[in-house]
């Protein structure tokens, strides 16, 4: 169930017998020569709304501009500031919580997003706090790629070629959801070196192609449609712990 695709009559009858809803949340940036620009939207996306669909849960339009300023050095990646960030997950929470929205499941794409998530859910839980009232709002920030059966089935089928950025578990989750856009592509070398980054000229400089760590030569649509399932089991399972407490 999609808040963009539902009326506000169907909105307001979901609140009447629920008060969660899941957002996706990524980001737009380089993921390698064969990856799409929207990968890391397009996977919290993709699995949010097969859960959403298959349990009626409410799934707000996905944020999918993060903070990914180190990969600006590639044409298409797009970044907010932290502090951006932050404000806009602060009115989003705001314009949830005033139509009686209480329990906020956010579904990351983006491992650069974590720091700054947490910090605007630091400032939207501390008004309260200082304020010397409880807040009303539960809030929770979860990776797909880090579910259980996830992070199982992207070592039977990958291994230590999994790498962490431009993955094939990623990679092939969107071939799976966009198939039309499946580039498969063979790579020299196989697997990306690995290491740190700083900055946006650091990160090209040290990783030319844009991948770190893995290769996504081996990523395909049948091993986006077992990770697809994969995720949305470790969504549904994760979504019915945070809304039991
Ligand atoms: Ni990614």
């Amino acid at each position: 169930m999609r808040l963009s695709l539902s009326t506000w009559p169907q909105v307001e009858a979901y609140l009447a017998r629920a008060t969660g809803v899941i957002v996706p949340i990524g980001s737009t940036e380089q993921h390698g020569p064969n990856g799409l620009v929207g990968t890391d939207a397009i996977c919290p996306e993709h699995l949010a709304w097969s859960a959403g669909e298959r349990a009626g849960i409410l799934v707000a339009p996905t944020l999918s501009i993060g903070v990914a300023q180190h990969h600006l050095g590639f044409p298409g990646s797009l970044t907010l500031r932290p502090t951006t960030l932050i404000a806009v997950l602060e009115d989003v929470v705001a314009s949830l919580a005033r139509h009686g929205f209480r329990d906020l499941y956010f579904l990351n794409g983006h491992g650069g997003n974590v720091a700054t998530v947490q910090a605007a859910f630091a400032q939207i839980h501390g008004r309260y706090s200082l304020a010397g009232t409880a807040s009303p709002l539960r809030l929770r920030l979860a990776n797909w790629y880090l579910g259980r059966r996830v992070q199982a089935l992207s070592r039977e089928l990958f291994g230590d070629r999994e790498g962490s950025h431009a993955t094939p578990s990623e990679i092939s989750l969107t071939w799976h959801a966009h198939p039309d856009r499946a580039q498969p592509m063979a790579f020299d070398p196989e697997v990306a070196p690995t290491g740190a980054i700083a900055d946006a000229a650091d990160y090209r400089a040290r990783f030319p192609d844009g991948r770190i760590g893995s290769a996504p030569g081996l990523a395909s649509v049948a091993a986006g449609a077992r990770l697809h399932e994969a995720g949305v089991e470790d969504l549904l399972e994760d979504y019915a712990a945070f809304l039991a407490g």
